[in-house]
């Protein structure tokens, strides 16, 4: 094992399941904790053999068989080390590395950086409670933060002078240039974090690899971060997760959230198992580390349009992770708000509604195909079918993939042609709610332009739309909005008549006459379609 590099089986670990890889040969069932499935190294009806996730072992009550994922495959391929890793690799979609163990210099090296960093932590948690920290510890209480947080979080002060250059003057530069924390310029070392508020980075070890400063003037931009180092690699670090690994195991869940004060505040109020990623959009390494423990995760974004950008941008990189059991769902904070303004705002059973009404990825999905693309009209459906299957070649555990090609193609059917299909032919047709999109749209509407809400109160007061909650930021001039209205209204009186037309048709089938009553609805569901096809064409 020591002559292989540490790093690359931890990688492995990280970024494979092993029930996922287990469960390949073991059926395996969750019960509590741990997952039990017959033991493949010894004959047995009853299941002994249990994999216990979170902790990467397996360990059979029978035979006394256990080891990790390396050794399972080792053991039941009969394979060697090498072997076995080769396999993972491939699965883990990474690339052998040579073989060669971590030099006992680099080791050494790493340590002293992390003494380093802690050192620097401790310097910076004791500025800000010294007289040049006054502001930042006032921001920082202003924004709600308690001594124990302060404390927990080990967060503090970068004074303006170069305190950290100035306090290891002794150390050898290059130490302190390869942690990030100085630079070197005309004049010397100096300080990469000046008048900040500082905000430690840990690894999964509760080790700081890195640093995230905020600015208290106002100036931008609003954080900096440490550079990647041989310590910190910003891609694959997620702020919070070492706080929140217990706890997404706990819940069976994580929450992902923008901002690392939204991660902390949200940890801290009734949601231990948020996490952040940092500065930079997410990456399938953040994922990857997620779905270690489990595939179940809420994206709870800003309501605003970057919001909605990284929205997207989770939803294409957490495809390729989904299985038949994942919950994966998007949740966003409305009003030009985060989840931290929401906490302090309305409190944690607002936050928990937010989570809760998350929409499902294969909803959300289906409501981005449908705003981007003009689905009334045929070249404007190709291109949102195209989309779809665009996403849904992401997926790839086939029986899921199939599924998802068969959930879109009814909703199309349902929805995209129903009104055509409906005046020739009888179908059962459910009345769709009111999707997030719509609502958020009519709320908008209805609190930026009172006059349209005047005239459409009646029919806007039936939509079941609670129009208190938050108003969402959107672009919309008062012609469209009326229009959207309008065709709105046409819409579901198109869904009215579908439903008595259903009705009608029970009837039918029990022998009544009343063709021409039907024929009479179809008339007005032609009339009411033809509506909507003008008013879109204007
Ligand atoms: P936001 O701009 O939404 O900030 O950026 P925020 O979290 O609400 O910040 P506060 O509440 O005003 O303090 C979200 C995240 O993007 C990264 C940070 O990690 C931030 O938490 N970010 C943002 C940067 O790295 N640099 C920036 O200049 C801004
Ligand atoms: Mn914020």
């Amino acid at each position: 094992m020591a002559k292989y590099d540490r790093n690359f089986t931890d990688e492995l670990r990280e970024r494979l399941s092993l029930v996922d890889v287990i469960s390949r040969r073991v059926p395996l069932v969750k019960k509590g904790q741990n997952y039990w499935g017959c033991c493949p190294f010894h004959n047995e009806k009853t299941p002994s053999f249990s994999v216990n996730e979170d902790k990467g072992f397996y360990h059979c009550f029978g035979c006394g068989e256990h080891g990790d994922i390396i050794s399972f495959v080792m053991k039941s391929e009969n394979v060697d080390f090498k072997t076995a890793i080769t396999e993972l690799a491939a699965q883990a979609g990474l690339k052998m590395p040579d073989y060669k163990p971590k030099p006992v210099e680099q080791v050494r090296r790493e340590e002293s950086y992390y003494q380093i960093m802690s050192d620097a932590c401790d310097i910076y948690q004791k500025k800000l409670f010294e007289p040049e920290g006054e502001t930042a510890l006032n921001y920082i209480k202003k924004r709600g933060f308690t001594d124990d947080m302060i404390k927990k979080y080990r967060i503090g002060y970068a004074p303006k002078n170069n305190i950290i250059a100035n306090k290891f003057i002794n150390l050898k530069q290059d130490a302190l240039l390869a942690t990030g924390l100085c630079r070197r310029g005309d004049f010397g070392m100096y300080d990469f974090f000046r008048d900040k508020l500082m905000f430690p980075i840990f690894n999964a070890h509760n080790q700081i690899v890195a640093f995230s400063g905020r600015s208290l003037d106002g100036s931008e931009p609003k954080y900096i971060n440490t550079s990647d180092t041989e310590l910190f690699h910003k891609r694959k670090t997620i702020f919070g997760f070492n706080f929140a690994r217990d706890a997404i195991h706990r819940a069976n869940r994580s929450i992902v959230v923008e901002g690392q004060i939204d991660a902390i505040q949200m940890q801290c109020h009734g949601f231990p198992e948020t996490v952040a990623p940092l500065g930079t959009a997410l990456t399938e390494d953040h994922i990857a580390i997620l779905c270690k423990s489990n595939r179940n995760i809420i994206f709870c974004f800003d309501g605003d349009a970057a919001g909605q950008k990284a929205a997207a941008r989770a939803c294409d990189i957490v495809l390729p992770f989904l299985r038949d059991a994942s919950e994966v769902k998007f949740a966003f904070v409305t009003g030009g708000k985060d989840p931290d303004d929401v906490l302090k705002t309305s409190g944690e059973p607002a936050m928990r509604k937010t989570i809760d009404q998350a929409t499902p990825l294969v909803d959300f999905l289906w409501s981005l195909a449908n705003a981007g693309f003009n689905v009334s009209t045929p070249g404007g459906r190709t291109q949102a079918e195209k989309f779809l299957k665009q996403k849904i070649e992401k997926i790839t555990d086939s029986d899921l993939r199939n599924e998802y090609e068969h959930e879109y193609d009814s909703r199309k059917f349902n929805t995209w042609h129903k009104w055509k299909k409906s005046s020739q032919k009888i179908i059962n047709i459910e009345l769709p709610q009111i999707d997030d999109i719509t609502k958020n749209t009519v709320i908008f509407i209805v609190n930026k332009y009172p006059e349209i809400a005047e005239r459409y109160g009646d029919f806007l007061a039936n939509l079941g739309i609670d129009f208190d909650s938050n108003t969402p930021d959107m672009n919309m001039g008062e012609k469209s909005a009326e229009k959207y209205i309008v065709s709105l209204k046409l819409q579901k009186y198109i869904e009215k008549l579908q439903s008595e037309k259903k009705d009608l048709t029970s009837r039918l089938l029990s022998g009544e006459d009343i063709i021409e009553e039907i024929k009479n609805i179809d008339k007005k569901l032609d009339e009411a379609q033809q509506k909507i096809d003008t008013l879109i064409s204007i």
